[in-house]
């Protein structure tokens, strides 16, 4: 008897707790035929795969002595570094981030893993500095090539960026799936599909709740507030700025993330549509706002570059944007 329950046990744990997205397609045929195919969807993708490699065959950039570049050979990929007498070169496996903004690359080299110091970005079509590698200049090959990640860096990044095989601190790159699959949001499902358990309802989630979900990868309020950065460099980190506006409510499903995002989709780029949104808290009153009566996220939500990302993100600090006010960080 006992040996029977030993092999159940086992079994169990053996079994993986993910189902993979594929397996919910039957039954939820709505978020399987759009999510799959948004950025967050593909914000990590095999080289072999990658859109933007393959129609980019040849990218280079050159910082003082050193020359880096990016070649196809095939369905493969190679990012090299030079310094005119000695090259590191390595096999391209990982591109993360699908571009819309950028898409940078983690390498493998002799044993240890390097976030590359060179990112594509899309608004130049080439290649120019990592975010984050411009506050320092290389003193080596090695340093020109990428930044060193620590195990931590390894496993957060493919934490946001992926979905399975980061339960434990060491990557399991046999048990990830890439980009964010519906389990990453909702959580394992194998046994909600090997017996019916009932998946947690996330749209029962307040304003707070929901803005702490998301904010796993978009980043906190706390995690802004105590640790910063307290400039347009936070722009990005869209929990942080939406707190801050006078419209949110912890408590008050209007101003969720899913209130104005289905997550299952790509995001909406016509201003038009989040009026509705706007208007559900603030009435359809003629003399609600004195300058408009329509596309209000163009002005009071401004699309704000952000230095080294070749970028503009929205901010979500919702208010009334003064000219030349100082950015309220
Ligand atoms: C055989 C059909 C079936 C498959 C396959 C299936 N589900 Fe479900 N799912 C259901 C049914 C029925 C419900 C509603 C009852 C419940 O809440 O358990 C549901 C509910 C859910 C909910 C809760 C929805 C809410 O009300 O908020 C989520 C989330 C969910 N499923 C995710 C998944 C994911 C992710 C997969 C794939 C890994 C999946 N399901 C596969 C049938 C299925
Ligand atoms: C597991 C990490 C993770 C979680 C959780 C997450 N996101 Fe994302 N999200 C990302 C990453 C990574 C990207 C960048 C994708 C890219 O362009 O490569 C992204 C991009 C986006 C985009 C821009 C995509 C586009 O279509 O332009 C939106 C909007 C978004 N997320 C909304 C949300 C909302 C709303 C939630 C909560 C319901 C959420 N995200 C939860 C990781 C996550
Ligand atoms: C805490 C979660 C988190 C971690 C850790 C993280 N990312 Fe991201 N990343 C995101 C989210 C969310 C976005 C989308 C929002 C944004 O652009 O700020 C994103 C966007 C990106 C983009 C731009 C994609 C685009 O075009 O919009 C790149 C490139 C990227 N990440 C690379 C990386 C790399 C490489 C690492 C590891 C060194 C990493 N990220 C670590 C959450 C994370
Ligand atoms: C980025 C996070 C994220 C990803 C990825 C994601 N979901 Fe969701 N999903 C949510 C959130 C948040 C809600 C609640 C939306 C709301 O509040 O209206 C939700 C709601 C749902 C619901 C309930 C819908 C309803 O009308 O009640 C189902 C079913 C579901 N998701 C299935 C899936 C499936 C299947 C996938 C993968 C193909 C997936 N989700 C991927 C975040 C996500
Ligand atoms: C009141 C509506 C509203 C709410 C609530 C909202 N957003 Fe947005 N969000 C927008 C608008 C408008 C855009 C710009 C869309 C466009 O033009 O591409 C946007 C864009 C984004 C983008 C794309 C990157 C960028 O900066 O343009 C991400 C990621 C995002 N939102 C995440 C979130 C997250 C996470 C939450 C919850 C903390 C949230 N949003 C809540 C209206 C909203
Ligand atoms: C959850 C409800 C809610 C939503 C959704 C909402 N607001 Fe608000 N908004 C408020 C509240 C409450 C205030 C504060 C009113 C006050 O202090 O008199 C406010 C204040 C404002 C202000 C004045 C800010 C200031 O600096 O004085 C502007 C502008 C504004 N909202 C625009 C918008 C726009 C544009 C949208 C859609 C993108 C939006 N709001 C969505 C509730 C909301
Ligand atoms: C062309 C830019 C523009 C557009 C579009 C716009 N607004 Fe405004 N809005 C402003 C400016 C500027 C002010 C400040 C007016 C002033 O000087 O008091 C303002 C003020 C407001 C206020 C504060 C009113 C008060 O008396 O405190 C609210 C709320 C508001 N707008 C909401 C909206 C909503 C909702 C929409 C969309 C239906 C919208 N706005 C569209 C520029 C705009």
């Amino acid at each position: 008897m006992k040996c029977v329950v030993f092999f159940v046990t086992l079994s169990a744990f053996a079994e993986s707790p993910y189902a993979g997205s594929a397996a919910c397609a039957t039954c939820h045929r709505a978020q399987f035929s759009t999510q799959p195919r948004t950025p967050m969807g593909h914000a990590l993708e095999r080289a072999a795969d990658c859109e933007i490699l393959r129609t980019h065959a040849r990218l280079s950039f050159k910082e003082g002595i050193y020359s880096t570049t990016i070649a196809r050979e095939g369905d493969k990929s190679f990012y090299s570094v030079t310094d005119g007498a000695r090259t590191i070169r390595v096999p391209l496996d990982w591109a993360f981030g699908l571009g819309l903004a950028g898409q940078t690359y983690v390498l493998q080299y002799q044993g240890e893993w390097y976030e590359s110091r060179m990112s594509f970005y899309n608004e130049i079509a080439s290649l120019d500095l990592t975010m984050g590698a411009q506050g320092y200049r290389p003193h080596s090959l090695e340093e020109a090539f990428g930044r060193k990640m620590s195990i931590r860096d390894q496993h957060d990044c493919f934490a946001c960026h992926s979905t399975g095989g980061t339960e434990t601190m060491e990557v399991r790159l046999d048990k990830m799936t890439p980009g964010v699959q519906c389990e990453n949001c909702h959580g394992p499902a194998a046994a909600h599909l090997t017996s019916r358990a009932p998946m947690p309802k996330l749209a029962k989630l307040s304003a707070e709740e929901a803005s702490e979900a998301c904010g796993r990868c978009h980043r906190t309020w706390s995690q802004i507030a105590l640790d910063g950065p307290h400039d347009i460099r936070n722009v990005r980190f869209q929990p942080y700025r939406l707190t801050n506006s006078k419209c949110y409510d912890s408590a008050d499903a209007r101003i969720r993330c899913a209130a104005c995002h289905d997550p299952h989709r790509d995001v909406e780029t016509k201003s038009s549509a989040y009026d509705a949104k706007c208007l559900a808290c603030h009435g359809a009153s003629s003399k609600l706002c004195k300058v408009a009566t329509e596309n209000c996220s163009t002005c009071h939500m401004p699309k704000l570059e952000l230095p080294g990302a070749h970028h503009k993100f929205t901010d979500h600090n919702i208010r009334i944007v003064r000219a030349h006010e100082p950015y309220p960080s």
